[in-house]
This record gives C-alpha cells, structure tokens and sequence, in this order.
C-alpha cells in the first residue's frame, strides 16, 4: 500500500525538509517552508517501454531558422533564431531587453505570427515605447501575468514566436509559490516548454538579472532552455552587448552590439571606433587591446590606477577583467620585471562595460600596470596582447593576423605580440617575454 509521507518545501527555493523550520536554511527566507503529502509509490509499473535506437538509423532535420533581418540580432542567435527552441535573453533591468525584443517582434511579424507577452508593462506603455521606436508591424500583444491565460491564448492562437517578458512576473494561478521565486520561475519553464516544444512555436523568455548577485533565478534556468544570451554593457553608457553564453544552435561567446539612441537600439557597424572614441592620449595606465569576441575582432581599452593605499590592506577592484588573473599577472609583474605593487590599490577597468575572459589580455593588462605605476604612459599608436605565463613568457594566442589587421584598419602603429612566422610588417614588433616588451615600451 502506498505510504504518506510529509516533506516542508521552501516556496522560494524548493528546499525540502522533513521537518518544519522557520527560517529556510538554503535561501534565508522565514516562514516560507510549506508541508506537501508525497505518496510514495513502489516502481512504476509501466505497460509499454520505448524503444531503444540504433545510433546510425537515427535521423535528422536540419531545422528553419527565423531570421528577423536585424543583422546583430541574427549574428548573435547563430544565423537566426532556431524555430521550435527556446531560448532565455537575460539582463539588468533597464538594460534594453524590453527594448530590443519590441524591435525584433516588429521585424519578424514581417513574416511570421508574433505574439508579446508583456507580464510587465502595459499596453499603453508599450504603445509608447513602440511609437519612439517606429514599431509599424502588426504583431500581437498580450498584457498577461497569469499563467494558465497565457497557455490557453497560445493554444488557440499558435503563433511561431512568442516572446515572455518577463519569465520572473509570470505566476501559476495553482501553485502557492511567490512569483518571482525559483521555483516558479522552474515551473513556468517548464510547463512553457512542454506547450511550445510539440507544437515548434519559439520562444524567447526575458529574465531579469542583477549585478548585486540575485542572478539566481534565470541562471537555474540555464540548462533547460538552448540558448542564453546576456546583455553586458554598462547602462550609464549607451553601448549594449548581447553575448551568446550557451547556444545549442550556434556558436557561443557571438556578440551582437548596439548603441542606445532616443529611437531605440541601433546597430553598430564599427564597434571598436565606438569603444576608443573617448580614449585619452598619453595617459598612464591606459592600453588598447585586440580582442576576438565571438567571431570578430575588437579593439578595448583597458585601464589601470595604482594609488598609494589610504589603510593598511591594498584593494584590488575589477570590472570586466577576472580579479584572479589580475592577481596573478601582478605577481609576474613583481618576479619577472621587478616592480612592486605592496602597498598599492589597484583598480582594472575594461571601458565600456564589457566583460572580456580572453587570455590575450595578459600583456597588455601588466603593460598598463607598469604605465600606472610608473606613471608614465605607453608610447601612441600602440596596442599589444598575448597570454603571459608564470615565468614571465608571452605565449601566443589565437588569429593573430585577425587581429593585427583590425589594429592596422584602425591606424594602429605598433603592435607589441608574441613570436609568430605568420606575422610580417615593420609595425609588428615580437616579444617572448614580459621584460622585452617592457624594455621596448620604456627603451
Ligand atoms: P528597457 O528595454 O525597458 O530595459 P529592460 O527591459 O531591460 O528593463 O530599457 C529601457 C531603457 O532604455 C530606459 O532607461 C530608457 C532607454 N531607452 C532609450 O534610451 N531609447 C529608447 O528609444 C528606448 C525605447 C529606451
Ligand atoms: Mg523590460
């Protein structure tokens, strides 16, 4: 006979306990541990067990893609967006996902059925935004935060693409969990998947993410849906990046950019002018860096400030660098060139907003180290990458010549890089090691 059993599950977290507690010993919340009766049962006796396949008699379908015709937008999906997929566009709030995807809605209902679920705005406030925009495609919209509603319009309606804004203020009118919670934000997932998948509807989910940490909810959704894209891109600038973090359809870490104009977002043909529009000349603890982000190349600034340290324990604050790579490169600085940073705060800066993982940073990261402290800066014209090892060499790194050619495009002069056959021209200049490149910066 099946037996009761009684579990406590947090309404926030689904942290499950035997007991009762008052405070949720996962997620912090009080008073959130509900009972729920569990039956449990004895192995499912089912009648009719599926086949297994024989790998090689498996067949495919390569599937459609829904290109919307907004080039970036296109680019970072992969070539469009896949049709039936499901995919989750994250972002801080007020970053421009709102934004975009009225854009690209607009731009598909060209060809296709589109439905916007706003579980957020309303339809006027969308109207407006729509109207600043110059929206002038009739797509449908939905102003909607109940679940189940948003189900039985989208099986009357089977539109090819829907997008949800936002997946964290959308509530399941029969489950007593607080919108917005993790489980929720699970459920509505997943039940969304379910309806869409059979019947090959995209779907584009907006998740509300933000920098002090709360990324919980759509990071835990990271592995149900196929592709999650991130805005970066700091909202006080009007750069906006979507980087590709996950794509079971395309290539991961595509980058499509955009500028944020009083008519919404606006593709960017030449971002690396963007980004060095500002940069100073000859100022210390500055260095423009080739980088490849996704499939092509981008010219950065970062920025570094050394400054004597007002208390007894040095800080080190990053933005878009890894503050253990800073760490570490700072250490090589101190063994192989022989400066000493005890004592310093030291502030790294990618301009922009982005964020950047590529070891190509290395060189240019201990150059503008060494410029900051030093206080003197590195000579015009230049730019340098290559990954650094503990030993103080400069290894190489990956389409070099990419880069080289975007760094001459843009009037660049010297380029301080790794030993590589493939490179030639009087404007490149090889180091091996750390203290070659920082002899030939300050001959
Ligand atoms: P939004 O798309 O609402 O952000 P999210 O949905 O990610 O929360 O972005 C809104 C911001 O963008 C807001 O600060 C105003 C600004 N904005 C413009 O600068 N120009 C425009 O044309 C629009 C529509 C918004
Ligand atoms: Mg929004």
């Amino acid at each position: 006979m099946a037996k009761q059993k009684t579990t406590y599950v947090c309404a926030q977290c689904s942290y499950q306990t035997a007991k009762w507690l008052g405070q949720c010993p996962e997620c912090g919340s009080w008073e959130s541990l509900n009972e729920q009766h569990k039956t449990s049962k004895k192995r499912a006796n089912l009648e009719k067990l599926p086949e297994t396949l024989a790998f090689q008699a498996i067949t495919t379908t390569t599937g459609q893609r829904i290109s919307c015709g907004i080039a970036e937008f296109d680019r970072v999906m992969g070539g469009g967006l896949m049709q039936g997929s499901m995919v989750l566009l994250g972002g801080e709030p007020g970053i421009g996902k709102s934004t975009i995807l009225l854009q690209v809605a607009n731009a598909l209902a060209r060809k296709y059925q589109v439905l916007y679920v706003s579980a957020e705005e309303s339809a006027a406030q969308l109207k407006m935004r729509g109207n600043r925009l110059q929206l002038d495609q009739a797509f449908q919209v939905l102003v909607e935060t109940r679940f189940e509603i948003i189900e039985e319009i989208l099986l009357k309606r089977l539109p090819d693409v829907v997008i949800i804004d936002s997946v964290q203020t959308i509530g399941m009118m029969d489950v007593d969990n607080v919108v917005g919670s993790l489980s929720q934000i699970k459920e509505v997932t997943a039940r969304l998947l379910q309806l869409c998948k059979p019947r090959n509807m995209t779907v584009v989910l907006v998740g509300h993410i933000t920098k002090d940490g709360s990324i919980a909810g759509p990071k835990s959704l990271e592995h149900m849906v196929d592709g999650v894209f991130y805005f970066e891109g700091d909202t006080h600038m009007d750069l906006r990046l979507i980087r590709a973090q996950k794509n079971r359809f395309g290539p991961t870490g595509e980058m499509g950019i955009w500028r944020m104009t009083g008519k919404g977002l606006e593709e960017v043909e030449n971002p690396s002018t963007v980004l060095l529009a500002h940069r100073p000349d000859n100022a210390p603890g500055s260095v423009v860096v080739p980088c490849i982000e996704g499939s092509r190349p981008l010219l950065i600034e970062i920025q570094v400030l050394t400054s004597q340290s007002a208390y007894g324990t040095s800080r080190r604050l990053t933005n878009g660098i890894d503050s253990n790579r800073l760490a570490m490169l700072m250490a090589v600085m101190e063994k192989h060139l022989g400066i000493h940073s005890a004592g310093l705060d030291v502030f790294a800066n990618v301009v922009g907003g982005l964020n950047v993982r590529e070891p190509a940073l290395d060189l240019g990261i201990i150059m503008a180290l060494v410029s900051s402290i030093r206080g003197q800066s590195l000579p015009t014209g230049l730019v340098c990458f290559g990954e650094v090892g503990l030993v103080g060499e400069v290894r190489a790194v990956r389409q070099a010549d990419v880069r080289i050619k975007e760094c001459r495009r843009l009037g660049f002069k010297h380029m301080l890089c790794p030993q590589d056959d493939k490179l030639e021209g009087k404007d490149i200049q090889n180091v091996s090691t750390v203290a070659d490149a920082a002899e030939w910066c300050w001959r």
